[in-house]
């Protein structure tokens, strides 16, 4: 054992380093220092690690995956439209023709024929980039978490939509960066209030580290960015010095055939974020960040301490694919199929859903939102949901300071239409019994927080 206070040596390249004893702690008493019972050197965690905590929808899984379940909980892309027998003979000829390469380790920056495959489907939403720009990352999460490794100090803060994408929000606390949100309404982010955010903050002499937004078919919200907020959207970020961090996986799988123009078309100094994970296949995990060349550098070797590179095998599956298969045809296929469930959902929510519903109607993706009548709390109906064999995700997870308690995010993308019209079905039995237990004892409907904060406040709950 050490003595209380004995220097520590350690040997570093032959010769010995004497690290000098730590000063007491003034303001702890010895004898309660002394009494403490020692923290196993497993539980000493770092402190950013009490901001990880298992997201609602991750613990609902287990649950929701039940076959009984109408689980219109997840995200998961529907795989059914791919060309598994095509893909599969793609792969075993990847393997036998080019498996010394796709094996072994690769470039930390990405497979450089992926990268200049990625900037034509950028293409596709406006976007001139050149492949040198974009980092090749395990999904777009890796790439968000690296973005935010790299610009977020513990106490920084971001300003996110609210509610925003639960995998955003988990990255952002764990880089311990404090999240703002600004609310949205049925054409997204409301530049007036992000600008109120912005004055409000400068205020206090805070500049946030950056705007992280979901212009495109919103997840959770459902709503898409106008066109015409977007200039307005980066001209204020300009005007009070803050970035701009685009993510975009659900930009290709719009309903109505409008394809809108990236923020990062409009102005290159946007980080921009996109997936294969929504318009190919999640399981592959390859996303990308495409990032000015101040960023590139920084990101490349944060990219290199995480991974080392990513997984050429998965890259060279996609690069494949985009070479050799009609991808646009199968981005067209897979919105077709989502924009077929949408429409089942919609129709289920007016037909069965109770007077005080309102919806979020999407024109891409996956997602609608739904807020509840005034009084029904979605987290404390999920257990009651669940029995009924209907799952979602409520609302609370979608934000970082415990608003969306009234309301639930309902994804149509995996279920069939017939599944996802029982499934609103029973999510309505289950809110008109809440109501009924309202009703019956007289319960006052207890206002939602994001009522106590103002009811002026816009949410995304356009019927
Ligand atoms: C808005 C948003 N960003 C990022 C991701 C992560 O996607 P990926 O599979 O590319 O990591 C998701 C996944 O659901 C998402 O909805």
């Amino acid at each position: 054992m050490f003595a209380p206070h004995a220097p520590l040596s350690s040997r570093s390249g032959g010769s010995t380093v004497t690290i000098p004893p730590s000063p007491q702690q003034p303001d702890v008493p010895v004898e309660r220092a002394a009494a403490a019972a020692p923290v196993p050197p497993s539980e000493r965690f770092a402190a950013r690690t009490s901001g990880m905590v298992a997201s609602e929808i991750r613990a609902l899984f287990a649950v929701a995956s039940r076959p009984e379940v109408v689980s219109l909980a997840g995200g998961m892309p529907n795989l059914a439209a791919l060309p598994l027998d095509a893909l599969s003979a793609d792969v075993g000829d990847l393997v036998a023709r080019e498996g010394q390469v796709a094996l072994q380790y690769g470039s930390a920056q990405g497979v450089p024929a992926l990268r200049a495959q990625i900037c034509e489907v950028m293409r596709e939403e406006g976007i001139e980039a050149d492949p040198n720009d974009v980092v090749v990352t395990v999904g777009s999460q890796m790439a968000l978490d690296l973005v935010t490794r790299l610009f977020c100090d513990p106490g920084d803060v971001v300003l996110a939509e609210g509610p925003s994408y639960v995998g955003a929000l988990g990255s952002f606390a764990a880089y311990q960066a404090r999240v703002v949100h600004v609310a949205m309404d049925e054409h997204g982010l409301v530049p007036e209030l992000l600008e109120q955010a912005l004055r409000s903050l400068a205020a206090r002499g805070v500049t946030p580290k950056f705007l992280y937004t979901i212009p495109n078919f919103h997840n959770p919200a459902g709503v898409t960015l106008a066109v015409e907020r977007r200039q307005r959207v980066l001209d204020l970020c300009a005007e009070y010095g803050v970035g701009v961090v685009e993510d975009n996986p659900y930009g290709l799988l719009g309903f109505s055939g409008t394809r809108y123009p990236a923020l990062r078309s409009l102005d290159r100094d946007v980080i921009y974020l996109g997936s294969f994970s929504k318009t190919f296949a999640s399981g592959l995990r390859v996303g990308w960040a495409l990032v000015p060349p101040a960023v590139r550098d920084r990101l490349v070797l944060a990219a290199e301490s995480a991974t080392l590179c990513p997984p050429s095998f998965t890259q060279m599956v996609v690069s494949r694919y985009l070479a050799k298969h009609d991808w646009r045809a199968q981005v067209k296929a897979y919105t077709e199929q989502y924009r077929e469930r949408r429409d089942a959902m919609l129709a289920a929510l007016e037909t069965y859903l109770p007077e005080g519903c309102t919806w979020t109607v999407p024109d891409g993706g996956f997602y609608v939102w739904v807020t509840l009548p005034e009084g029904v709390d979605a987290k404390a109906m999920l257990p009651r949901a669940v029995t009924a064999r209907v799952a979602y995700a409520s609302g609370t997870g979608f934000y970082a300071d415990g608003l969306g308690s009234r309301q639930l995010r309902l994804s149509y993308c995996y279920p069939t239409p017939e599944r996802i019209t029982e499934g609103v079905r029973r999510l309505a039995g289950v809110i008109e019994a809440e109501l009924d237990v309202r009703r019956t004892f007289g319960l006052p409907a207890a206002p939602a927080p994001e009522l106590r904060r103002g009811s002026h406040t816009p949410s995304p709950d356009t019927a």
